[in-house]
């Protein structure tokens, strides 16, 4: 099946990311690449584009869809988190540009054939990186009660945690649980009719995220990410990040914050006694939302945030 790119906010990222000829960026999440081919256009003829993503099928759609350009682009098979190690290993020293789009793409939910869809019937796996150990189906056959109730509770708001996990554990004691599909059933049957005939998702949706999340660590390798922010960017280059729920933008907000703030010093301090100082500057201080006509064109859009800094 073909790969799509349906990328979220593309006029609005490109404007935010202020992009010239020449430039060297970052697209940490090249998904259906998008992003990446827009980016490229805009700062040939000399300019280079590192593009990363943890999915290898990605990396491959990449390599067909940026093939015009290969003189300009590098791709990796790796983690964002990696990106200081990636720039040390291409000896570049800072970059003008960096793009995160987090979150799964709309290829992994629809040909991924990795259980990322509760409308599929595919084995409970969710990694977008294979070469990792943990699946989902280790996490809902193996971990503990307490576990699944804490991940569905943390990573998923799932304000039914305990029932749906109770439903799991009396499920797994009969066999393994093997398919999204399975476990999708597990969690209707478990939502009281009058709930479920309130949410305006599926009742799986939130349990679904959460297993993703737990699965991919993504709010780990988010947070070994925002931490060297300053140290990746030249003076002037900007990053722009599209977070899809209120656990990644708390990350993403609070780490750009704290680099435009600098000091750390407790407020009743005469003076700054830790000696931090501003590295970045908010270019837009409330996060830019998708507007209704992009919504209605791509659903997945719905709850994307997008932030934007400049390294000052
Ligand atoms: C929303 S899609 C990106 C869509 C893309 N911007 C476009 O225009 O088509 C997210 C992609 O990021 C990748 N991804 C998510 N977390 C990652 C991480 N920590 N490191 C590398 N890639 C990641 C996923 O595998 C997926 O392909």
């Amino acid at each position: 099946m073909g790969f799509e790119h349906t990328s979220v906010m593309p006029k609005e990222v490109h404007a935010y990311q202020n992009l010239k000829p020449g430039d060297i960026c970052v697209d940490c999440t090249l998904g259906g690449s998008g992003h990446a081919l827009s980016t490229i256009k805009a700062i040939l003829p000399h300019g280079m584009l590192i593009g990363i993503d943890q999915d290898m099928d990605a990396i491959v759609n990449a390599q067909k869809i940026l093939s015009p350009f290969e003189q300009n682009i590098k791709l990796c098979h790796s983690n964002f988190a990696n990106l200081p190690d990636i720039l040390q290993t291409n000896n570049v020293k800072g970059v003008n540009s960096i793009l995160l789009d987090l979150g799964f793409s709309f290829n992994q939910l629809v040909n991924g054939r990795r259980g990322f869809s509760f409308n599929k019937n595919e084995p409970l796996d969710m990694r977008m990186d294979i070469r990792t150990p943990l699946t989902a189906s280790h996490v809902v056959n193996t971990y503990t009660e307490k576990n699944l109730v804490d991940i569905f509770f943390k990573f998923g708001e799932e304000k039914l945690s305990r029932k749906i996990t109770r439903a799991i554990l009396r499920k797994r004691a009969e066999a393994p649980i093997e398919t999204s599909k399975e476990l999708a059933q597990i969690i209707v049957d478990a939502t009281p009719a009058k709930q479920a005939f309130k949410q305006k998702i599926h009742p799986a949706t939130r349990v679904f995220q959460a297993l993703r999340i737990e699965v991919n660590q993504e709010l780990s390798q988010l947070e070994t990410f925002m931490k060297e922010i300053p140290s990746m960017l030249v003076k002037g280059g900007r990053i722009c990040i599209i977070s899809f729920h209120s656990l990644e933008d708390r990350i993403v907000k609070h780490s750009l914050k704290k680099f435009e703030n600098g000091c750390t010093c407790p407020r009743e301090f005469p003076r700054c006694m830790c000696g931090f100082v501003p590295k970045i500057k908010l270019i837009s201080k409330k996060p830019l939302l998708p507007t209704q006509a992009e919504i209605d064109a791509n659903p997945m859009a719905r709850s994307s945030k997008l932030r934007v800094a400049e390294r000052i």
